[in-house]
């Protein structure tokens, strides 16, 4: 049919290797959106904005058990593989890689990748290893593709933060690009794990959007102590009955640690569990003498 391309569906790590070594062997450029599938908005723009950018996309779909900890929701995590390749489809993706966990963690499996710093606190602090299962399953599928660029969603800022670090430190060649959080129209943050939210539970969820929107106001009145600008956001959130706090914090960027006064970059970050999901939200901004803009991780 005129218009909707063909997309290439590959199981197998050698037979997806060989697919975008060829186009890069072509000279073509090479995007790539790792993903956990279910798919929604926040993930269509970046496989979007990738179908602008690149020549080839290519998209993984990969529900990575290292990157759960014992009790988390890897076998609950919403999973949709016909709806998925239905909307990759659409978006213009070339290659979905669809690996089974043995094709990604053969038996035996021993190798790691650990972003010390970055990785220790915020989510580090509260999903012990979920990093460590963040950072080794980019680094394989990044040097399974060497796509010349990758896209992340700034929802998940560490994990955007920690990639970029990874990139750096192992001098891979790829270039890492975020995209800003896609939002429902009244601020909840998209992401798979809405779909655990009944929609009491899913008002609720909007407290963390309602916390950065305290926080950032704070700002704009021109506070800049940091536990002053914190307290304000743990107070929204604890207000709601439905949720419990995890953390509420300000800290720079790109380095995520707590300034002495809230200038420059920063980002004010969020986590609560609300119901059975554990949300984050988070709203990176510029503060300068001139004032409060929105920034980007
Ligand atoms: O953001 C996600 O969906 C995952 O953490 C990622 C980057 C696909 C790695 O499994």
């Amino acid at each position: 049919m005129k218009g909707v391309r063909r997309v290439i569906v590959s199981r197998s790590l050698e037979e997806a290797r060989r697919i975008v070594a060829a186009w890069r062997e072509r000279g073509l450029l090479v995007g790539f959106v790792p993903t956990m599938g279910y798919l929604h908005e926040g993930h269509l723009a970046l496989l979007r904005m990738a179908r602008r950018e690149c020549d080839r996309v290519a998209a993984s779909i990969f529900v990575n058990p290292l990157q759960f900890g014992p009790g988390e929701d890897y076998l609950r995590y919403p999973r949709d593989e016909e709806r998925d390749l239905g909307l990759a489809r659409e978006a213009g993706v070339d290659l979905v890689f669809l690996p089974p966990a043995e094709e990604m963690y053969p038996p035996g499996f021993s190798t790691y990748i650990e972003v010390e710093g970055l990785s220790a606190p915020l989510c580090g602090r509260f999903r012990p290893g979920h990093f460590r299962g963040v950072a080794t399953v980019v680094a394989k599928l990044f040097l399974l593709f060497l796509p010349q660029r990758a896209y992340f969603g700034e929802k998940d800022a560490q994990q955007l933060l920690i990639v970029r670090r990874l990139v750096r430190d192992l001098g891979l060649p790829v270039e890492v690009v975020g995209h800003p959080t896609v939002r429902e129209p009244d601020g909840l943050a998209l992401s798979s794990r809405n779909s655990y939210l009944s929609p009491r539970e899913r008002e609720a969820a909007l407290c963390l959007w309602r916390a950065l929107q305290a926080g950032r106001k704070l700002l704009e009145q021109g506070e800049r102590r940091v536990s002053e600008i914190a307290q304000a956001m743990e107070k929204v959130i604890r207000a709601e009955p439905l949720a419990r706090l995890e953390y509420a914090e300000c800290v720079t960027l790109p380095g995520l640690e707590v300034p002495e006064r809230a200038e420059g970059r920063i980002l004010l970050a969020v986590a609560a569990r609300v119901g059975p999901a554990r949300l984050i939200d988070n709203l990176p901004l510029e503060v300068t003498p001139e004032g409060v803009a929105t920034a980007s991780v």
